[in-house]
């Protein structure tokens, strides 16, 4: 796994973001990986800028987010999806019909997670999976758990994960289950860029480079992929050894 690390977030997001662009500008049908949280928001405005100085086009692109929220109307403002409308989606060139996401209202898991599956090898895989990194070490919403986990499913999430989101639901309760892509899943895009900033992400970051490859700490699975690169702040490198 390669590692990069960059003064801080604005930088990073400008070279997360410009592999976006390059793959956007080079590829017809390329395939993005998408991620919510905090941690993208950088690289989603580097990408708009880039689309607003006219410098790329996303209008054959097609996306696939990692996760979203059981329980909760896609209408929601909390919904992974408005949150991606609200800080890409709505922002940039890309068609409505390009954007496919996990339904977390589903009435059968195992059908959706089938119908996710094949929608994603039908565009011919996920070319570039960007994800963030909780501090349980979970991506997507793979928490730690005793397996690793493979194609999409519902998940109860843990009280980490519950307190640390909290926060952005003030009318209704957090949801306690999502949908989430599986490790085996995210697995399989041809590359994967993870972003860490913070000192409170420090330990999961050394956990996931330098602790024992085990689904206690999800994102440890990146290490057997042949093309994931990690991006980091200083603070999110500072427990790291080398
Ligand atoms: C979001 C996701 C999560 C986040 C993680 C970090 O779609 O899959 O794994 O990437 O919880 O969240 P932030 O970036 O808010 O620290």
């Amino acid at each position: 796994m390669k590692v990069v690390v960059l003064d801080d977030e604005e930088r990073i997001g400008s070279a997360v973001g410009e592999q976006f662009c390059a793959l956007a500008r080079e590829k017809a049908n390329a395939v993005f990986g998408l991620a919510t949280g905090m941690t993208p928001i950088p690289t989603y405005q580097y990408m708009i800028a880039q689309y607003k100085a006219k410098n790329v086009s996303f209008s054959s692109v097609r996306t696939f987010n990692l996760d979203e929220y059981c329980d909760l109307p896609r209408a929601h403002k909390n919904s992974f999806y408005q949150f991606m409308l609200q800080e890409l989606f709505a922002h940039i060139d890309l068609p409505p019909a390009h954007i496919d996401f996990l339904d977390g209202n589903t009435t059968d898991e195992f059908a959706e997670s089938e119908r996710y599956r094949t929608a994603i090898e039908a565009c011919g895989g996920i070319d570039l999976q960007l994800l963030g990194i909780g501090r349980n070490g979970h991506i997507g919403f793979n928490e730690p758990a005793e397996n690793f986990t493979v194609e999409s499913y519902k998940t109860a999430l843990t009280p980490s994960t519950i307190a640390a989101n909290s926060i952005y639901f003030d009318d209704v309760p957090m949801p306690k289950y999502a949908m989430t892509m599986g490790v085996g899943a995210i697995l399989r895009a041809k590359k994967i860029i993870l972003i860490a900033t913070g000192s409170s992400k420090a330990d999961a970051v050394k956990t996931m480079l330098e602790g024992e490859v085990s689904p206690r700490c999800p994102a440890t699975a990146l290490r057997d992929h042949a093309d994931a690169t990690v991006y980091l702040d200083p603070p999110a490198a500072a427990r790291l050894c080398h």
